[in-house]
Formats: C-alpha cells, sequence, structure tokens
C-alpha cells in the first residue's frame, strides 16, 4: 500500500516537472524587431503562438537570434495554461472565462526611421482577435507598443484586463527604480531589487493622476541601475489617467512586465466590430545605464512624442506666487513693465481672474464661471492683452476647465456635469469637483470656453492648463451603467476635446499643469508643449525635482520658475531654473539693483544658449542622491558647445570636491571653459575660469568645479576653440 502510494507520488512529481519544463516549441519563423541598437525579437511556434526570445542589445548577425529559446508567450492570455499575470483577460458571450491567441497574420512596414511591425493574432474557436503593434524608431531606440482588441461575438465580451504591453526578462537579479511623490515632492527616485512574486505601482486617480506614482520605471537586470554602465530598461505609459506596471518574478526566475491602462474599476464592456485600442507603451534599452537611456527618450521625445518637440518656448513671468488671488488691474500692468524689464517674452495671468456672482478671491469659489470678474478687471481680458503688448510683452492665461467649484454658477446650473456618486455625500479637493467631460455637452463646453476666449482675444499667445484634483466618488451620470467605463471614457474624451483644440490652434503653446506635477505623460504631451513639474519651486528642492523628471522627459517640457520660495541666493535659483524652460515668479519690483542687473544678464544667457540646454544631449555627471552635490551638462550634436551645471547642496564645512569627469565631448577637440551667471561684482571662483582643455583632458582628468560652499552653483559655458 505503502509502496503504491510512493510510486503515485513519483508519477505526478514526474507529470509534474514534464508539464513545468516542456521542451521549447519548435520555432517556424521570427519576427525582428531592431531599431539602430535594439532589438526584440518574437517567434512563431508550430503551435502558431507567439513567443518573445529576446529583449536586449541589437546582435550583428540576425541569424544568431534563432539559437535563442522560445521561453515566454508574448501577451498571455488568462484562462488556459497561464499560471502568472495575464495580459488579457476576457469573459465571453458564453461564459468562457479565456481566451488562445494564435498569430494569423504579420506584415511589417518601413517609412524612413519608423518600421512598424504588426501581429495579428486570433482566438480559434471564438471571433475574437488582438492586434500588437510595434513601432520601432530607428535612431532613437526607442519602440512603442499598443494592442488592439477587436470580436464579432453576438454581445459585447468584458474585457478585464488589456495590456498595453507585455515584456519579458531573463536576469539573475532585477531592480527596479520607481518615481513616487506627493504634492510638492514629485518624481521621488527609489530603486528596490525586486523579489519574487508581484510589484505593481499604478495610479487610481483618474484626473491628476501622477500625483503619486508617475509611469516611468527603470528596470536593470543583474545590478542596480548606474547611470553610464549596465543593462537597463527605461519604460513609460502615454496615458493621461490610471496606470498600473506590473513586475512579476515567476517560479524560473523570469521577469514579466505587464504596463497598460489600470484595469482597477474598469472592467470594459466590448461591443461587437468596436476596437479598444490601448495606450501606447513606450520603451527602450540601453546597455550604458540610465544615461543613455535618457538621452534615448528626450531625442525620441522631441522629434516625437511631445507637440512642437523641436520648436520655440516662451520664456515669461506668472503671478500666481507674486501675487495669489490678490491682484487688480494696476497690479498686473506693473508686473507686465517687470517682465519687459526682465526680457522674458510674456506674461501669464494665474488663476484668479474670473467669476461674478461668486467671485474666485480664493479656491473656494468661482471656478468653472469663466468671465473676468468685473470689480477686479473692470476692463476685461481684451484690455490686459492690449496693455500687456503696449509694455512689449505677450499675454497667456490661466484655465482649469475641467473643473468646478459647488460654489459657482456652473454648478448652479449644471449639477448634473460633474463626477459624484447618487445618495453620498459630495466629496471635495481642494473645494472642487471634477467635471464629467464623458459627457459631450461638458467636451463642447470645454471646448467652447478656450475657443471662445481665443476668438475674442486672438492675441492670447499662451494656455497655462491646470487640473487640481483627483477622481473620488467617481460615478458619471452621462455613463449610467456604464460605470466601469468612466475613468477610460475620461481621459478618452480629454483627448477627443485636445484633438479638436489642436485641429484649430495648432501652434498656441499650452503649458500641461495639474496642481504641480500630476499629469506628466507622454500621452498628453502629443497636446501640451511643456508642463508644469511641482508647485514646489525651492530651488534645493528643485534640482531633485527636475533631476527626476530629466531621466524620462527633454527639459524643453520643464517649466522652471524662479520665484522667492526658498532659502537659496537668485543666483542659485536662477541657475537650476535656467535648466529647461526658464520663467519667473516673482516681484521684479523687490529685486535690488544687483538682483536685477543679474537677472537680465541670465535671460539673455538663457536665450543664447537656451537651444544648447533644451536639444543637447545631457550627462548626469553627480547625483544629488549620491552626493552632496549635483552635476550635469548638456551637449550639442557637433560636440562644439556644451554648458554645465554645477550646485552644491549641503555639504559638511570645509568639505573637499575632486575633479568631475565631463562627457559627451570630442576628446580631439579643445574647449575653452567661461563661468557665466556671475553675479555683479562676485569674486568668481572657478580656477579653470577662461582656460581652454582637451576634451580627452575634460573627460579622463576632468576639472575642478567652484562651488563648494553651502547652497551655491555655477554655470560653465564650454566652446570649442580652433
Ligand atoms: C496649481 C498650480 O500648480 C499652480 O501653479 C497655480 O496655477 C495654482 N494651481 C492656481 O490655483
Amino acid at each position: 500500500m505503502k509502496k503504491n502510494f510512493l510510486l503515485l507520488i513519483l508519477i505526478l512529481v514526474a507529470v509534474n516537472l514534464q508539464a513545468q519544463f516542456q521542451p521549447a516549441p519548435q520555432t517556424q519563423k521570427q519576427l525582428i524587431i531592431e531599431t539602430d541598437n535594439t532589438a526584440l525579437v518574437y517567434s512563431i511556434g508550430k503551435n502558431q503562438k507567439l513567443y518573445q526570445v529576446y529583449l536586449g542589445e541589437k546582435l550583428k548577425n540576425a541569424a544568431d537570434y534563432q539559437l535563442l529559446p522560445s521561453k515566454h508567450e508574448a501577451y498571455i492570455p488568462s484562462g488556459g495554461d497561464n499560471l502568472f499575470e495575464p495580459a488579457i483577460k476576457m469573459l465571453h458571450n458564453d461564459g468562457n472565462p479565456s481566451l488562445e491567441l494564435l498569430v494569423s497574420d504579420e506584415k511589417v512596414t518601413r517609412d524612413g526611421n519608423l518600421v512598424t511591425t504588426s501581429i495579428l493574432l486570433k482566438d480559434p474557436k471564438y471571433p475574437v482577435e488582438v492586434r500588437l503593434n510595434f513601432v520601432a524608431f530607428q535612431k532613437e531606440n526607442i519602440i512603442k507598443t499598443w494592442a488592439e482588441i477587436k470580436h464579432q461575438e453576438k454581445k459585447p465580451v468584458v474585457l478585464s484586463n488589456y495590456a498595453s504591453a507585455m515584456l519579458h526578462v531573463d536576469a539573475d537579479k532585477y531592480w527596479l527604480t520607481q518615481f513616487h511623490g506627493d504634492w510638492a515632492q514629485e518624481m521621488r527616485m527609489e530603486e528596490s531589487q525586486l523579489t519574487s512574486g508581484i510589484k505593481i505601482i499604478d495610479s487610481k486617480l483618474g484626473t491628476r493622476a501622477n500625483m503619486y506614482q508617475t509611469p516611468v520605471f527603470f528596470l536593470a537586470k543583474n545590478q542596480s541601475a548606474n547611470e553610464n554602465s549596465g543593462d537597463v530598461i527605461a519604460g513609460t505609459l502615454g496615458w493621461t489617467g490610471s496606470f498600473q506596471m506590473a513586475f512579476e518574478i515567476d517560479n524560473e526566475g523570469s521577469l514579466r512586465m505587464i504596463s497598460g491602462i489600470n484595469p482597477f474599476a474598469s472592467e470594459y464592456h466590448l461591443n461587437p466590430n468596436e476596437t479598444f485600442t490601448t495606450p501606447e507603451f513606450l520603451f527602450t534599452f540601453s546597455n550604458q545605464g540610465k544615461g543613455q537611456a535618457s538621452r534615448n527618450f528626450h531625442r525620441w521625445a522631441r522629434n516625437y512624442g511631445v507637440m512642437d518637440g523641436n520648436g520655440n518656448r516662451l520664456s515669461l513671468l506668472n503671478n500666481w506666487e507674486a501675487t495669489y488671488f490678490d491682484f487688480d488691474e494696476a497690479k498686473l500692468t506693473e508686473l507686465f513693465g517687470g517682465a519687459k524689464e526682465l526680457g522674458v517674452d510674456l506674461f501669464l495671468l494665474d488663476d484668479g481672474w474670473f467669476g461674478n456672482k461668486y467671485p474666485r478671491a480664493n479656491d473656494r469659489a468661482g471656478l468653472g464661471d469663466w468671465q473676468e470678474t468685473t470689480t477686479k478687471l473692470p476692463h476685461g481680458l481684451g484690455y490686459l492683452v492690449e496693455q500687456a503688448e503696449a509694455k512689449g510683452v505677450k499675454f497667456g492665461i490661466w484655465l482649469e476647465p475641467e473643473m468646478v467649484n459647488p460654489k459657482s454658477e456652473l454648478y448652479e446650473k449644471h449639477p448634473d456635469w460633474v463626477l459624484k456618486l447618487p445618495n453620498r455625500e459630495e466629496h471635495y479637493y481642494r473645494n472642487q469637483l471634477v467635471l464629467d467631460l464623458t459627457n459631450p455637452e461638458v467636451q463642447e463646453f470645454v471646448f467652447k470656453l478656450v475657443d471662445d476666449m481665443i476668438t475674442k482675444n486672438p492675441k492670447i499667445g499662451f494656455i497655462k492648463w491646470d487640473c487640481n484634483r483627483m477622481m473620488t466618488n467617481t460615478y458619471s451620470p452621462y455613463l449610467k451603467d456604464k460605470q466601469s467605463h468612466v475613468q477610460i471614457e475620461y481621459v478618452r474624451s480629454f483627448y477627443k476635446v485636445m484633438d479638436r483644440l489642436r485641429a484649430k490652434y495648432p501652434t498656441l503653446p499650452i503649458m500641461l499643469c495639474s496642481g504641480g506635477g500630476g499629469r506628466t505623460d507622454y500621452g498628453a504631451l502629443k497636446y501640451f508643449t511643456e508642463f508644469w513639474p511641482s508647485d514646489n519651486t525651492d530651488g534645493y528642492e528643485r534640482v531633485f525635482i527636475q533631476w527626476g523628471y530629466s531621466y524620462f522627459f527633454p527639459s524643453i517640457t520643464s517649466c522652471n520658475h524662479i520665484t522667492t520660495m526658498g532659502k537659496q541666493s537668485l543666483k542659485f535659483r536662477t541657475d537650476v531654473a535656467m535648466m529647461g524652460k526658464m520663467g519667473y515668479d516673482i516681484r521684479v519690483n523687490e529685486m535690488t539693483a544687483d538682483e536685477l542687473t543679474f537677472s537680465k544678464q541670465a535671460v539673455q544667457n538663457y536665450n543664447r544658449l537656451k537651444d544648447l540646454v533644451w536639444k543637447g544631449d545631457l550627462y548626469r555627471l553627480v547625483s544629488p542622491y549620491e552626493d552632496d552635490r549635483a552635476v550635469l551638462m548638456y551637449t550639442n550634436e557637433p560636440k562644439n558647445k556644451a554648458i554645465l551645471f554645477a550646485y552644491s547642496l549641503h555639504p559638511r564645512a570645509f568639505n573637499q570636491y575632486s575633479a568631475v569627469r565631463l562627457l559627451g565631448l570630442d576628446a580631439n577637440k579643445n574647449y575653452k571653459l567661461e563661468e557665466i551667471n556671475k553675479m555683479p561684482n562676485s569674486r568668481g571662483r572657478f580656477v579653470a575660469d577662461g582656460k581652454t582643455f582637451s576634451g580627452d583632458y575634460l573627460m579622463k582628468i576632468g576639472v575642478q568645479l567652484p562651488n563648494n560652499g553651502d547652497l551655491t552653483s555655477a554655470v560653465i559655458e564650454i566652446s570649442e576653440v580652433k
């Protein structure tokens, strides 16, 4: 009896082992998706399933990919034999909760720098298809991927998972870098080693989705991620709403990474013949650490990801931190003068200019009533636009089109235009509610708000588009019995409105803002020229915040304003702001004579060098996460010009810094180093000021940087000399 039992156990173990260690399915064909340096390789098994066989540095001989095993099904459906987190889960009309996906067709099209691969998968038993799309940006080494899901069953099917991408990685160890935060503390970088099981970074916030987590990550193989060495995958999701990125290590130590819309509370009832298109997941592979991955993203973003990514940007003076809600025409026109004096391009009027029955004197009332407050601005916006023009600056305006204060005429007129649960108390955040953008009437209202304003004041040259709350108590009166579609439909509706606006106003610069950096993603940046990283404008904090964003977003998109927040010198705050799209939010008439002279010179330096910062290659040299200083530089493509920024954060007394080796220069060129942005009458302490070195020397030996006092900074212009 005992013997039989043992035999049975042995047989069971053998069967189980066989199930686990099935030989790799024989391969019929490989599909190679390549950029200049990266390859993502799939194979079609004899069983017609799609397998991912490789993701990494491109191999010289494509034939070598054939040597790799077909271990991981590419886009794994739920049901069937899947044992871990699926990419897709569907409930059919007959109650069957499984999918099987077999390759039915594939095609590759080339269009210059873009190679598009499209793989059609079909279920052999149910009329369901999933198309996986990949666009490989050759020069930028970025791959964009998304899925399209469709069926011809009689009634809707229920989708409860719908990933944009599932990628497989094999390594001994995996290190995940994520960027978390909160209001005024966005993009805090944190790295941890993944352990078996699943790790999820996500947002369920709907609007202001990135308040606590931004949809970006680095995944480093075998060792923690370095700046300039090691295998790193960098990924981000282009979706302006709730997202989910799941990282799961399976029983064999393989990692699957699944990215897409957050399926949380979002079962999707897909009608026959309707196509569910997932957002785009963008990723790059670098075998030279995070630095190269960032440069890949920056280049791609400027060329393809951001509205007018290679264009110009307006420097500006904003009145938010200068006045908050407390302003009138006289105060504003005085600020126009300050803008002109500094030499910036535009004045941006922030929150607080609208509402009459309920004037917007603070954040408790008036939101949604987009008419000028007559007591504050008796001559209206048109007058302000003219006055700004007379002073020689353009005029821009703040809007928060998707939101409403309950204390507003808009709310009184349309109480059914807001997202709120029936039979529950309204829940406010910053005293406001989210409008139900899924309702076409609300979409029309938002479109018309912008359209009417620009039609009436065609000289408005800039919009700051704010969004100060997340979704809570979420229920759409418009969607009725489709409540699980709210989060998805909201984002689609947002894009619909932006599509209409962009069709009519293709070149108007619009800043993406969300109570600081609550919206920063490549889904929105198709429509927006720039974003507001954080309401925290303290120069010291900004070093970290901007450092965080710099991993995934090019500096041309980052609006950095000089304000009076923080205890650092004006020079420090100016140097920090110059690492992106510079602006001011300050009362110019309160500057000392030296500060004003310095600032005017800084604006001129910025105008002279902004292209280098915006479009140059970024090299992060010393990380504030590892040292009590931060050093980085931007180099232009011909490598004849570079600019270096160095910040001393809170060093110990008598701290001695070693020389910093530069990167990205041409070893065979000679470069002159000059410190710029110096306060008038200040003693320069840069020992190499005015000296010339070879690129070889600067990259092998380095240079001693001047900043060793608490919260001091230096900007060094590096120019080729022939
Ligand atoms: C939040 C933004 O981040 C700030 O810059 C400012 O525009 C306020 N909203 C205005 O309410």
